[in-house]
């Protein structure tokens, strides 16, 4: 990973992506880009209203482009929209030239964050949003698992959660090349709460076991 590449931040809604990447803009003094904000100008209307007026559909298509034209920039900080990564043609595109971070979170806090927040959310029933962020998390979760990192932010103050994302922006990523095969190593500070991200990074077939050899000083 380069520092030059983008850092996409990706993750449900009330994860904490426009908090964290405003905070993380702000620490590296890159541009940050909103994606929901950003289509809301475009467009001159609400994520709401583009929903209601244009359909989800619509909204998808002006999502994919928007991912499309970022991922041919540099050095920006991008906060995604929760669903824009489900989508494989721009999930590809993001990882092309972006370190992309999942941000994750327990659902009894998505559901008091997401009550909290002043934005809403058309894709949730105001009425019972636990029950459709459940299913709508349920019906992401291969898409979300295969993104590359991962850092919770449970509980966590944003400075926290700042720091671990920052330590993925800076790590290195080494190919080792042989004859027979090629594998990563990921050099960097904090990497071993990420370990289950390295090892699956290493491109092992789903289900492979691992054994994870170190010593106590390590990895106590
Ligand atoms: C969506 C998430 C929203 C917004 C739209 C759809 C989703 O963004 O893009 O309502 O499909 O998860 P946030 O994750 O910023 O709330």
């Amino acid at each position: 990973m380069d520092s030059q590449r983008n850092l996409v931040l990706t993750g449900f809604m009330g994860a904490g992506k426009s908090t964290i990447g405003a905070l993380v803009a702000q620490r590296l003094g890159r541009p940050f880009i909103d994606m929901d904000a950003e289509i809301e100008v475009r467009l001159g209307k609400s994520i709401p209203d583009i929903f209601a007026e244009d359909g989800e559909a619509a909204f998808r298509d002006h999502e994919r482009a928007l991912c499309l034209e970022l991922a041919d920039r540099d050095g920006l900080v991008i906060a995604t929209g929760g669903g824009a990564l489900v989508d494989l043609s721009s999930r590809g595109a993001m990882a092309q030239n972006g370190t992309i971070v999942c941000l994750t979170c327990g659902i009894d806090e998505l559901v008091r964050r997401i009550e909290r927040g002043p934005h809403y959310r058309p894709l949730l029933d105001p009425v019972d949003p636990h029950s459709t962020i459940e299913a709508l998390l349920k019906k992401r979760t291969e898409a979300y698992a295969a993104l590359p990192w991962h850092v919770d932010t449970t509980g966590r103050l944003p400075n926290e959660i700042v720091a671990d994302v920052l330590d993925l922006l800076f790590a290195k990523q080494l190919e080792v090349r042989g004859s027979k095969s090629t594998y990563p190593i990921h050099i960097g500070a904090g990497l071993l709460q990420h370990l289950g991200d390295a090892v699956c990074a290493s491109g092992l077939p789903a289900g492979s076991k691992t054994v994870v050899v170190s010593n106590d000083v390590v990895f106590p």
